[in-house]
């Protein structure tokens, strides 16, 4: 609480005070409230490794890229060249290169004269600069294509290890989190087509040709253009490897504003009911602020680098300007290869400063795909323990045994469930009662397989529970909790979530089953009514039935109600009893329910308390027994007595 209270400048100060203590390219230690998912920050030669990998299925569009990217690049070299033949030997006396003048043999016979050489160069270059146009196009799309393509992949993989996170892991991630991992941290693969591979290539190739024609006509020029690169290396290491960090840092302020926007309207009702408004609004702005405040910091070390380039392009240009116009004045040069080299040299430090400025970009880039990267790196629910056996689900006898199961919550010492033991038989109704606290819901947590046991084993007709495909057995549950959660989309598509290719009439009937049919069909589009932001406000009793609708139609060997009853009206109450009546046989059932009425028909009632079972029988034989079930049941029925008596 009071990390959160403190103001934004606070934390940003102990954020740059821990950001300063830390060794460049280090994992950020908790320090901004959300927490390290894994253990390290790739190196970049690790990331680079791990994108290629990413990419090994799309060679060919690669080299189609590369290829057309290099063929564009170097086509775009070629009017300084023809600016340097133009004023030699057009404007100047120097004599034409061969090849212009046989291209000119083509179009004039005899000799060209000077009009005629300018209008044949013009030509020919204009012709070199469209094709270049054209085959840079092709080339861009494809790579545009590419990065699209990696960016649903790798999205597609990035939901789909999300999902499958262990729960706790999942609690841990906020709302908002999850969303911006999702959009922008694994769109960051798609964009990395252009700031790891395209840009760079292309600066590289254009690198590669102007040095290439600058050594050709003066190799000192050559020494010069070297001796840039060891400034690339050094801006590199010392500026970025300082801001990549920075730039994941700031993914997460964002995530957890994020999470915060998201919890502060999910939560609308209670934020309003406590009139708490105002201090969402300043805990938002506090994060915000620490955001800005971030922000601004790395702005500064992004500025660093743009500045000294900004200076250093102009200097180099000056410098060029002054060794080779004496070398003109010397003889040793032409006014063409000094006009030429100008060109080039700013052709060459253009790549640079390109690459220098896209940097910082390429870093937050990087810093993404880290940050996925980690996210298809975790291990998935219960991982490694997922079991093999199949599971034919018309030969589900649905007999469920615990057999001296111990259970704690991970992160947690306490003992939850203690020695449980229990059989559940085929098509029986299991109630559990006791206390809050006492373990109820966790019980049958552990029969949804959410959790595994901690000691002791949990077995669906005589095989354990592990050794059944996680999936598969899922597939025979139907849970109904207290809190509906549904869907946006139409009634009859919550209805049929676990079946979305049930017939109409499926949901109906399931709908009639759970007693749903009636305020359904009242609704004024009846089953295609929406739920959310136009659609009907249900009560408590009636997303109950949908939900127990939800249940009855995946048609489960195993349901769990989770106190579903429990905050119904008399009247949703009693719908749901006779609804009940109809849905119990022919599946074990496990009810969790206060109310007496739900519990008095069970088959087996087990009393819990302090996560052991203090009690256990039908009702009649725990009423005879008189012990803290009776007990619970007196005192239930105990106001109705006195009014009876009165
Ligand atoms: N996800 C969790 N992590 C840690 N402890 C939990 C978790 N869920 C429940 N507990 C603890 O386990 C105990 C039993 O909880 P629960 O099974 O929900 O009780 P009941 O459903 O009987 O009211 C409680 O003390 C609760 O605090
Ligand atoms: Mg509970």
């Amino acid at each position: 609480m009071s990390k959160s209270a403190s103001t934004s400048r606070q934390r940003f100060e102990r954020y740059r005070t821990e950001l300063a203590s830390r060794p460049i390219g280090a994992r950020p230690k908790d320090t901004i409230g959300v927490q390290a998912a894994s253990a390290r920050t790739r190196s970049f030669g690790q990331l680079v490794r791990a994108y290629f990998q990413l990419l090994r299925t799309e060679r060919k569009t690669l080299v189609l890229c590369f290829s057309t990217l290099a063929l564009s690049t170097l086509m775009g070299l070629a009017p300084p060249a023809s600016v340097k033949i133009a004023i030699d030997s057009v404007f100047g006396s120097a004599p034409a290169p061969r090849w212009l003048l046989d291209a000119g043999a083509w179009f004039v016979e005899g000799a060209l004269s000077p009009p005629q050489l300018l209008a044949v160069l013009a030509g020919i270059t204009l012709a070199v600069v469209m094709s270049k146009v054209a085959v840079g196009l092709i080339g861009r799309h494809r790579a545009t294509q590419l990065a699209k393509r990696l960016q649903i992949r790798v999205r597609h993989a990035a939901f789909e290890r999300a999902i499958r996170l262990p729960l706790p892991r999942v609690q841990q991630l906020r709302a908002g989190g999850v969303a911006s991992l999702l959009r922008e941290d694994a769109g960051a693969a798609g964009e990395l087509v252009f700031g790891l591979l395209y840009n760079p290539f292309r600066a590289a190739v254009q690198l590669l040709g102007c040095v290439t024609i600058l050594a050709y006509t003066d190799w000192r020029l050559l020494v010069g253009a070297l001796l840039l690169l060891p400034m690339v290396w050094y801006s590199h290491r010392t500026w970025i490897g300082r801001i990549r960090p920075i730039y994941r840092d700031l993914k997460k302020i964002r995530d957890e504003t994020d999470g915060h926007a998201a919890e502060s309207f999910g939560g609308i009702r209670i934020v309003r009911g406590f009139a708490r408004e105002t201090a969402e609004g300043n805990r938002f702005v506090r994060n915000t602020g620490l955001q800005a405040r971030t922000e601004m910091f790395v702005w500064w070390w992004s500025r660093g680098i743009e500045i000294s380039w900004e200076l250093f392009v102009p200097i180099a240009t000056v410098a060029l300007l002054w060794y080779g116009g004496t070398q003109v004045v010397a003889g040793v040069l032409t006014a063409g290869d000094l006009v030429m080299f100008l060109t080039y040299v700013t052709m060459l430090l253009g790549p640079l400063e390109v690459l220098a400025n896209t940097a910082t970009n390429l870093q937050t880039q990087l810093a993404s795909l880290d940050r996925t990267l980690d996210l298809l790196e975790e291990p998935e629910e219960l991982h490694g323990a997922r079991g093999s056996l199949p599971i034919r689900r018309e030969l589900v006898r649905g007999e469920v045994q615990f057999d001296r199961v111990s259970f704690s919550y991970p992160n947690s010492e306490r003992r939850v469930l203690s020695e449980i033991s229990f059989q559940a038989q085929k098509g029986s109704v299991v109630a559990l009662v006791g206390p809050s606290g006492a373990g109820k819901t966790t019980l049958t947590n552990l029969v949804a397989r959410f959790y595994d046991p901690l000691e002791g084993s949990i077995s669906l007709d005589g095989v354990c529970l592990r050794d059944l495909r996680l999936e598969e057995f899922r597939s025979l549950l139907g849970i109904v909790e207290q809190d509906v959660f549904l869907f946006d989309g139409s009634l009859a598509e919550n209805i049929a979530y676990a079946r979305p290719n049930a017939t109409m009439q499926e949901v109906k009937e399931a709908a009639r089953v759970a007693r749903a049919d009636i305020f359904i069909e009242r609704c004024e589009q009846g089953y295609a009514t929406r739920i959310g932001e136009r659609g009907v406000r249900l009560s408590g009793g009636e997303r109950q039935r949908l939900a127990l609708a939800r249940a009855v139609l995946a048609d489960p060997r195993i349901l769990i109600l989770d106190e579903a009853t429990s905050s119904l009206d008399t009247e949703s109450e009693r719908f749901i009893q006779s609804a009940l009546r109809d849905i119990f046989p022919g599946r074990t059932s496990f009810v969790i329910a206060h109310r007496l009425s739900t519990i008095q028909e069970a088959d087996l009632i087990l009393v819990l308390d302090e996560g052991r079972i203090v009690e256990r029988g039908t009702h009649a034989e725990l009423m005879s027994s008189s012990g803290q079930y009776a007990k619970m049941v007196l005192l239930q029925t105990e106001p109705i007595r006195v009014k009876a008596s009165v």
